[in-house]
């Protein structure tokens, strides 16, 4: 069905009960990115723009979190049910009665984009007044029951609380996506009674009563029922979390990632992983992270909006942010990497090593015990054990920069704003303050004294061995 037809309306005012406290259940977190988000996400190809939302319970908050992305918010106060959150959208559908309406509940992040357009698909071959997604869940879950008359046509859907013990038996449950004709659902919502055991206007009763007024109902059985899964507690939020993980780590092994520990191993919707990378046990991606082709990370890793060039290497126990990590180069173990810093080709970052707004250059290597902050590094730099870009007095960031092939000694300790020159050498132990030009020592350090005998004669005067 051509997506300028159908006008989707997403329903997520309820006060989300079973997921306790005030936070509004559309917002929660499910793999990194809030409830609604996955809903509008597989809405995106299938339906018009705007999608409505309806919002009600802490409609402000919802509406700011998903501000500027062209939604078109309507309000349902007080919320009296799925029924009466689609009358909420009445004015709007009213003004495009030509449209299909695909009502999606707002609470089913595992809804997937082709799973809408089957259900379109049918509704438009079928032209029937309705068609829902069903999926076969058997156990006793609390949803919908789909029941059908002796000849398999759907008559109506009973709600688990108000279903008799033998309704309950039945394993199709209604999945709360709905392909409507605008008209009939407009005239079966104005019929709509709260005569159940929650006192609210359910949307699932137009079902029931487009049937029985002689409207056939179709409806289409989820090829994987977990996309039926609707969210109403925080065990669930945390269930639907490690599904989508689960699958998205199931596309990645399917586009060769290797993933040596999926049960450990988190990539977010949004992250890119290329053939033949590795990510080893206890991986985190994060954000907008792109892994290229052949690199290699983890295990206990975790990496935020941050690219990894083809065959770079993220060692045991790294956090990296916002950074750049080209090809070839090796961080780990245990490195900081912090925003805006950016690892060159082929360089090396490695215990216990902080970088914050730093670029090293291509070939440089700063392998143990540094904080690199606010710092320019040429390519094939040396950075000793132990040095300190000291980029802070107080009151103001300063930069560092160190030219390529110098060599910064242990332990040095280089006083923003300062430059080594091209080639220069830093003597191990120097708090550097002044510029050092290309090529030059600099020491800046005591210089030692020794005192021969010092100790025997200290003993000759009786003073310890
Ligand atoms: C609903 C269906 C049930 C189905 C299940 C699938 C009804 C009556 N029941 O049950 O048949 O099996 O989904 O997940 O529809 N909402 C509003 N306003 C309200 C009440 C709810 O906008 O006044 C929104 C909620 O924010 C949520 C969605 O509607 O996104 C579904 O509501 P929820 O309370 O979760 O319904 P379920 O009990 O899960
Ligand atoms: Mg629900």
């Amino acid at each position: 069905m051509s997506a300028r037809l159908t006008q989707a309306v997403i329903i997520a005012a309820g006060k989300g009960t079973r997921t306790g406290g005030s936070r509004a259940k559309v917002l929660l977190p499910v793999l990194g990115v809030p409830l609604l988000e996955h809903v509008l996400r597989a809405l995106k190809s299938v339906a018009a723009e705007p999608t409505v939302v309806v919002v009600g319970h802490q409609a402000e908050t919802v509406e700011s979190a998903f501000a500027g992305r062209g939604l078109t918010f309507v309000l349902q106060e007080p919320q009296l049910g799925t029924g009466h959150a689609v009358q909420a959208a009445r004015t709007i559908l009213e003004r495009q009665p030509e449209r299909t309406a695909l009502v999606v509940n707002g609470d089913q992040p595992l809804l997937r984009e082709q799973t809408l357009a089957r259900v379109l698909e049918r509704h438009r071959e079928a032209g029937t007044a309705a068609t829902l997604l069903s999926a076969i869940l058997p156990g006793n879950p609390a949803y919908g029951r789909v029941i059908r008359d002796g000849r398999g046509r759907v008559q109506r859907i009973v709600e688990a609380r108000d279903a008799s013990p033998q309704e309950l038996k039945e394993a199709e449950v209604n999945a709360g996506v709905y392909a409507f004709e605008v008209a009939p659902l407009l005239d079966a919502l104005s019929k709509l009674t709260a005569n159940n055991a929650q006192r609210e206007f359910y949307l699932t009763d137009v079902i029931g009563l487009l049937s029985s007024a002689g409207q056939p109902v179709e409806a289409v059985t989820a090829e994987d029922a977990s996309e039926a899964l609707g969210v109403n507690t925080l065990a669930e939020v945390a269930d639907a979390s490690r599904r989508l993980r689960e699958r998205r780590l199931l596309e990645l092994m399917a586009g060769g990632v290797l993933v040596e520990d999926p049960a450990s191993t988190t990539v977010g919707l949004d992250v890119r992983v290329e053939a033949e990378a590795t990510l080893r046990a206890f991986t985190f991606l994060e954000g907008r992270t792109v892994v290229q082709a052949g690199a290699v990370i983890g295990p206990f890793a975790r990496l935020e909006d941050t690219e990894v060039g083809p065959g770079a290497q993220i060692l045991d126990h790294c956090l990296l942010r916002k950074c750049v990590v080209e090809a070839g180069a090796m961080v780990g173990p245990f490195t900081h990497i912090r925003p805006e810093s950016r690892i060159g080709a082929g360089a090396k970052v490695g215990n216990f090593v902080e970088l914050k707004k730093t670029h090293l250059g291509d070939g440089s290597k700063a392998p143990h015990l540094s904080y690199l902050g606010d710092a320019t590094i040429g390519p094939k730099v040396n950075i000793g054990a132990g040095t300190i870009t000291c980029n802070y007095d107080g009151t103001a960031k300063h930069q560092t920069r160190i030219e390529a092939g110098a060599f910064v000694g242990s332990d040095a300790t280089l006083v923003a704003p300062v430059t080594v020159g091209e080639g220069a050498y830093v003597a191990a132990g120097s708090v550097i303050t002044e510029d050092v030009p290309a090529q030059a020592l600099a020491l800046g350090r005591a210089r030692q004294v020794v005192k021969p005998g010092w100790n025997r004669k200290r003993r000759g005067a009786g003073e310890g061995r």
